[in-house]
């Protein structure tokens, strides 16, 4: 827990509102996935899903911290490359990577490449033969599960956009056999990845039962060998009080017991098991501290406005994401108000917080809003043309600027005209 001082030191210097990142508890975290994930029977790899946070200072801590890579697009795969994330090390995702993306990518080095479908494939392969390049192949998989979180969010339900069903055997079988034929490819295994912030530990349990049956299906039907079983992440985290996710470390213990007595049970081996964790390595270990401005009454509902909102949190307006809140510069009076905390976006959905319990709040009282170091910047956006706010990791209690607040300047760099 970062203190309320240090907190408010960090809000006049950068200013808000600003995002403050706690690296030693994300290092921590980082720990605790990679001492608990691991069995005697496979190895393991723990991906940092990049699309959850990425700026190269986080994707230099997770190299430290001897994570693997997900990422989906040509500019998350660049950044990585760029701190010296090697291709090996990287598992490319996403459902239309471009063919930039797939050059760009095949050109790193031998990565691995997880296949959305049969149209990609066909477009991997003749780039990988114009370059005479190599690649190991995933092919994402839906295994039908239904993970009890938000329909959007959720991700391996019938007929969701992402992957290919695991009831169609025959075709994945043929996808193999074509991935094969191929002799620059090589396939290595599954991927599936049933939502995100998924609270019952059983939509995993049934994931993995599911995943063994079907690389036992494969194994007996087509006479296919897996290699690597990629799970995916989803792990949830705290928001607020209703929210009681799974301690990490415990997860990761039973996830990998149900794994080793499935393949038991199935007599099957694995070289590499995989996990993909974004929220639950940065989610809960930032905060967002803004600015209370104008104080407002309306008939039935008392509003506190900040200076930042939906254009630096979207979670709220987009998935009805709940936050929890305290007013730091009076952490000691009684929480006797109930505030609507409402961003400064010209939209009535710009509302980060409903009837947040807070005491009597003033003008220039500083707002610390929990859990907010996942999907939020990265899904930041410049509407009513609100620059990003910047970004501080904070190490042994020393803050450090590792993304500097976008200014009106920056929202000009693009421009074409010069004048
Ligand atoms: N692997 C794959 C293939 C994914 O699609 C995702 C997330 C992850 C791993 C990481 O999932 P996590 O551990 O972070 O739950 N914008 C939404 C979340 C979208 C998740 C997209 N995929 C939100 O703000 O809740």
């Amino acid at each position: 827990m970062l203190s309320h001082e240090l907190l408010i030191s960090i809000a006049q210097k950068f200013g808000t509102p600003v995002i403050v990142y706690n690296e030693d508890l994300i290092r921590q975290t980082m720990r605790d996935f990679i001492q608990t994930f691991k069995s005697d029977f496979f190895a393991t790899k723990i991906l940092y899903a990049s699309k959850a946070f990425l700026c190269q200072h986080m994707a230099q801590l997770a190299l430290d911290e001897n994570f693997c890579f997900d990422a989906v697009s040509g500019a998350e795969v660049d950044l990585l490359a760029r701190v010296g994330v090697k291709a090996e090390q990287i598992y490319f995702h996403g459902n239309n990577k471009t063919p930039r993306e797939l050059q760009e990518f095949l050109q790193l080095g031998r990565g691995q490449i997880v296949i959305d479908n049969i149209d990609e494939l066909n477009l991997l392969i003749s780039t990988a033969q114009k370059l005479q390049k190599t690649a190991d192949i995933l092919i994402r998989v839906n295994p039908g599960i239904d993970a009890h979180t938000h329909a959007y969010i959720t991700t391996a339900c019938k007929d969701s956009k992402f992957g290919i069903s695991i009831a169609e055997a025959d075709a994945i079988a043929a996808i193999i056999e074509k991935i094969n034929q191929s002799k620059l490819l090589s396939f290595k295994g599954f991927h599936a990845h049933i939502g995100s912030q998924i609270f019952q530990q059983a939509a995993f349990t049934a994931e993995i039962e599911t995943m063994v049956d079907f690389i036992a299906t494969m194994r007996n039907q087509y006479q296919i060998k897996t290699e690597q079983l990629d799970l995916g992440g989803g792990f949830a985290i705290h928001y607020t009080d209703s929210d009681a996710p799974i301690p990490i470390r415990q997860l990761c213990r039973d996830l990998i017991k149900k794994l080793e007595s499935a393949l038991k049970a199935k007599k099957l081996t694995l070289s590499h098991v995989i996990i993909e964790p974004g929220r639950s390595i940065v989610g809960a270990a930032a905060c967002t501290l803004y600015t209370v401005g104008s104080l407002k009454k309306t008939e039935t509902i008392e509003y506190a406005f900040i200076d930042g909102g939906m254009s630096d949190n979207i979670r709220p307006a987009l998935y009805q994401a709940e936050y929890s809140c305290t007013n730091i510069s009076q952490a000691k009076a009684p929480l006797d108000h109930s505030y609507d905390i409402a961003g400064k976006c010209c939209e009535s959905g710009d509302i980060l917080i409903h009837q947040a319990k807070l005491p009597k709040t003033q003008r220039g009282d500083i707002l610390k809003v929990n859990s907010t170091g996942a999907y939020g910047y990265s899904m930041a956006s410049n509407y009513n043309r609100l620059g990003r706010p910047p970004v501080i990791f904070v190490k042994d209690g020393v803050p450090k600027c590792v993304l500097r607040r976008e200014d009106y300047d920056d929202m000009l760099a693009l421009e074409c005209r010069n004048n």
